[in-house]
């Protein structure tokens, strides 16, 4: 019913993936698979409410529209199961950006903020540019598959304010359990940590595994972020909400959102976010199986054709996390040989944290001749 096969020219678009290369990799002639958009056109649904909204010739400030709400909150109970009808709710231009004001508003520079490491580089950036102090729970990897070092989470909770937790988690693939989910909230609960659950993939997830949102193990404590940028692709659209059952904790990030003036959306991400929760569930369910199969393509032929690079095994999201470090060259060396030998645009594992050093971060949300490139590329090097 959907088309993801088509090879669609984003070029001259200004999209950061393609025309961004030539400012962050030197060069504009690669196959991009680095920043986490996808290759996909978006929903018809959403187009068509696109084309609906540019119908109408003025866009001025917006009003929180019932109708995003009503999506949100019925996209949330279908598919995670989590009733959010009588929370409080917040729309700004992005997750980073409610990351951001819920560091100002609830630290003070030189505070603790714990996150687990690798992760995606903003979490870490936001925490040092804003002088607080930055614990890192790192994950542990366990022949590939990464878990939490619930030990040393405790002891470095003990330190911190807040907790910005990344489920899925960017690059490592995982969807955290219900039962680790409940130890972090307890851990949370029991040192009074504010939880920021960044939960911009939980759509994304394949096989048996379930994303549980952590706010229902810990409402009182939790602000969490979420958005259709990642799962309906409209990462450019700037509009993502966060949501909280304490209403006081969501006022003292708003306060920012008013302060900065982001608070009143956008006018096309307004109407795309709406059409994405609430008349693309199907689109969202032929993605996934698209993905899943570009998931099973990418790890049967890397297992064939480059035994030496192991994957870990992905259970949601559509950024892959390959361990090249058999090769014993430096990380910068193997970007190097991906880039000038194989043509290829891929992000650094170091850029997540030193423990994702001589790691690299694959994209699979592209059709499957796109992977199929690049996977026949990765034999130019490696
Ligand atoms: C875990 C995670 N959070 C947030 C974002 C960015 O979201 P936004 O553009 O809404 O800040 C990304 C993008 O890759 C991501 O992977």
């Amino acid at each position: 019913m959907y088309d993801f096969d088509t090879l669609i020219d984003r070029r001259s678009t200004g999209c950061f993936k393609y025309d961004g290369l030539k400012q962050i990799y030197g060069e504009s002639e690669l196959l991009p698979l680095w920043v986490a958009d996808m290759d996909f056109a978006v929903s018809p649904q959403i187009q068509a409410a696109l084309a609906r909204r540019a119908s109408h010739p003025i866009f001025g400030y917006n009003f929180r529209l019932p109708a995003l709400q009503e999506a949100l909150v019925y996209w949330q109970k279908q598919r995670h199961g989590w009733d959010v009808k009588d929370h409080h709710l917040s729309v700004l231009p992005s997750l980073m950006t409610a990351l951001a004001y819920t560091i100002m508003a609830h630290t003070q520079p030189g505070e603790g903020i714990l996150i687990q490491s690798p992760v995606y580089p903003p979490f870490h950036n936001s925490v040092k540019e804003q002088q607080r102090k930055l614990l890192i729970n790192s994950l542990i990897n366990d022949n590939g598959y990464y878990r939490i070092d619930f030990e040393d989470f405790e002891a470095k909770a003990r330190e911190a304010k807040l907790f910005i937790l990344c489920n899925p988690h960017n690059p490592v693939g995982r969807v955290f359990t219900q039962d680790e989910l409940q130890t972090i909230a307890e851990i949370c609960q029991k040192h009074k940590l504010i939880i920021f659950s960044d939960e911009i993939h939980a759509d994304l997830v394949f096989d048996d595994n379930k994303h549980n949102p952590i706010a229902q193990m810990a409402e009182e404590i939790t602000l969490t972020g979420i958005s259709p940028a990642k799962s309906f692709n409209l990462a450019g659209m700037g509009t993502a909400a966060l949501i909280s059952q304490n209403k006081q904790l969501l006022k003292a990030v708003d306060h920012y959102n008013i302060l900065l003036h982001t608070f009143m959306g956008n006018s096309f991400g307004i109407a795309a976010f709406t059409a994405a929760y609430s008349e693309s569930e199907s689109w969202l369910e032929a993605l996934l199986g698209y993905l899943k199969a570009n998931r099973d393509y990418l790890f049967e032929q890397m297992a064939i054709k480059f035994p030496r690079i192991k994957l870990s095994p992905l259970e949601g999201t559509f950024l892959a996390w390959l361990d090249m470090r058999d090769y014993d060259i430096s990380e910068s060396e193997i970007i190097r040989k991906l880039k000038e030998e194989c043509r290829l645009a891929l992000n650094a594992g170091s850029t997540f944290g030193s423990e994702g050093e001589g790691f690299v971060r694959l994209n699979f949300g592209c059709p499957r001749a796109t992977l199929t490139e690049a996977i026949s590329r990765l034999k130019r090097a490696f």
